[in-house]
């Protein structure tokens, strides 16, 4: 079998945790470049609508905590809005991501820290954003229970993530793309073998939008919505901490 075809762990376990953690480890320093060029720069335009979907606007000098931060863009894209005073903690478990986004804003502060057994005290967050993250959770429902306990009650928990459209002609040009080119430039980019074949695997992986929406409602989020975006290559869902949770 030839290496570029080996199995990869995109599911859950121990065995997925080693392999995301030394994958963004190994391509840090192209991960921003491969996000741009791959996502023809509409990357930027979704993390813009995940901060719009925050609500960071009732308590702007706030703290937000943005999880599996990476290089820093979703939480920076927060921490530079015109009006934004307070303070946006990225965390992430990988620091060559955290470094490599060093200096994006002021108002960013970034802590190496696993997701799924964060080091902040209960009810600390006035909100949260996750960009492309959860799906790369070893357990995703412990990774959302560790999120609603670390927000303050009625905060909200912004999660942006891949999906893949359902409209046929869309959705069977979309997996060509997702499945054949893409893979083939990231690999040649970022020099990884399989990098950008773990991503479209561990979407098609990951639950559907209905799911993940069940899946934060159990952790303990209320009034949870959800939005597809750009044909329905990507959803923003949205949840309120409730005071059960
Ligand atoms: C696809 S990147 C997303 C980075 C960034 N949020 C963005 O919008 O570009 C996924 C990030 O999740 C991080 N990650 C995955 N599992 C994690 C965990 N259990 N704890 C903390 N970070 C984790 C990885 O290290 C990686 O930096």
């Amino acid at each position: 079998m030839p290496v570029s075809e080996k199995p990869l762990p995109v599911v859950g376990g121990s065995e997925k945790r080693a392999y995301v953690r030394g994958m963004f480890a190994a391509i840090a320093t192209r991960y921003d470049f491969l996000n741009h060029l791959l996502s023809l720069n509409s990357d930027k335009r979704w993390r813009r609508q995940a901060v719009d979907a925050l609500g960071w606007e009732r308590m702007p000098e706030g703290c937000y905590l943005d999880l599996c931060a990476g290089t820093l863009d979703l939480a920076a894209e927060l921490g530079n809005r015109k009006g934004f005073g307070g303070t946006v903690i990225g965390a992430d478990f990988v620091k060559p991501m955290l470094e490599f986004g060093r200096g994006k804003s002021a108002k960013v502060e970034a802590v190496t820290a696993d997701a799924l057994d964060l080091p902040f005290a209960g009810e600390r967050f006035d909100g949260a954003t996750v960009g492309f993250g959860v799906r790369n959770l070893m357990d995703l429902e412990k990774g959302l229970a560790e999120a609603a306990r670390v927000l303050k009650t009625g905060a909200r928990l912004v999660v942006l993530e891949f999906t893949t459209p359902h409209w046929q002609p869309l959705r069977a040009l979309y997996l060509f793309y997702f499945r054949r080119i893409l893979p083939l430039v990231g690999r040649l980019v970022s020099k990884h073998q399989d990098a950008y074949r773990y991503l479209p695997e561990s979407v098609l992986a990951f639950p559907e939008p209905d799911r993940l929406a069940g899946l934060l409602v159990d952790a303990g989020f209320a009034e949870v919505r959800y939005r597809r975006l750009f044909g329905g290559i990507v959803a923003i869902h949205v949840g309120t901490r409730s005071e059960t949770a």
